[in-house]
């Protein structure tokens, strides 16, 4: 696992001006999803350059998991944020990456709210929420897509810190101070 996840860190590192996930993050996500069980399915809201799905990926690599990732690829913000990529390639990215990973992803390009639409009730294992980081539509993505998690499965997402309000304001609405927990050292947010 270790020498897997230095590989991942490393080549986002030599790629990236600035890393979506900060160390941490790779590692409880990496985590995560290695506990996915056989034939399982994980869903990511907010493929970005693909360091979260390319993390899921491979942690579960082997056991015939689905992967399947929403973006639409339409958002201007990754350089004012510091990334080296501007919204006419961040698909180009994102699919270099999974082609250096060899990973055969599904890709819906399309808005969260609509593409819930496609996926069916309890049918997920694991679900990672790193989409809009905007109140009202972290709100949404979680009200949307909290009926896709399978009773006994996962779902979490990203950036419960003090640089996304809105995502913690939401988190904190929805579940209330006792109905989630925060990874250790990271800024994953997970429903208990
Ligand atoms: C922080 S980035 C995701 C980073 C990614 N998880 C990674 O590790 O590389 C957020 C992504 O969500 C996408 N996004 C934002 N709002 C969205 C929406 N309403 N529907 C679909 N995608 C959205 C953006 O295009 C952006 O690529």
């Amino acid at each position: 696992m270790e020498e897997q996840l230095k590989e991942i860190i490393d080549y986002f590192t030599a790629r990236l001006t600035a890393l979506f996930l900060s160390e941490e993050d790779f590692r409880q996500l990496y985590d995560l999803a290695v506990n996915v069980q056989e034939n399982g399915r994980i869903l990511e809201i907010g493929a970005g350059a693909g360091c979260s799905m390319v993390t899921m990926a491979i942690a579960s690599k082997t056991r015939g998991i689905e992967l399947t990732t929403i973006d639409l690829f339409q958002y201007a913000n990754y350089l004012e944020y510091g990334y080296n990529i501007t919204k006419e390639s961040a698909l180009d990215k994102f699919l270099e990456n999974m082609k250096f990973w060899g990973l055969d992803i599904k890709l819906l390009r399309e808005q969260s709210a609509s593409a819930c639409k496609k996926i069916e009730d309890k049918s997920v294992d694991l679900l990672f929420i790193d989409g809009s980081h905007q109140y009202s539509e972290v709100k949404a993505d979680i009200i949307n897509y909290s009926p896709k998690v399978k009773n006994e499965g996962i779902l979490c997402g990203h950036d419960y810190q003090k640089c996304h309000p809105g995502v913690r304001k939401a988190v904190d609405e929805i579940f209330g101070k006792n109905g989630f927990r925060v990874l250790k050292n990271s800024s994953i947010w997970v429903k208990k």
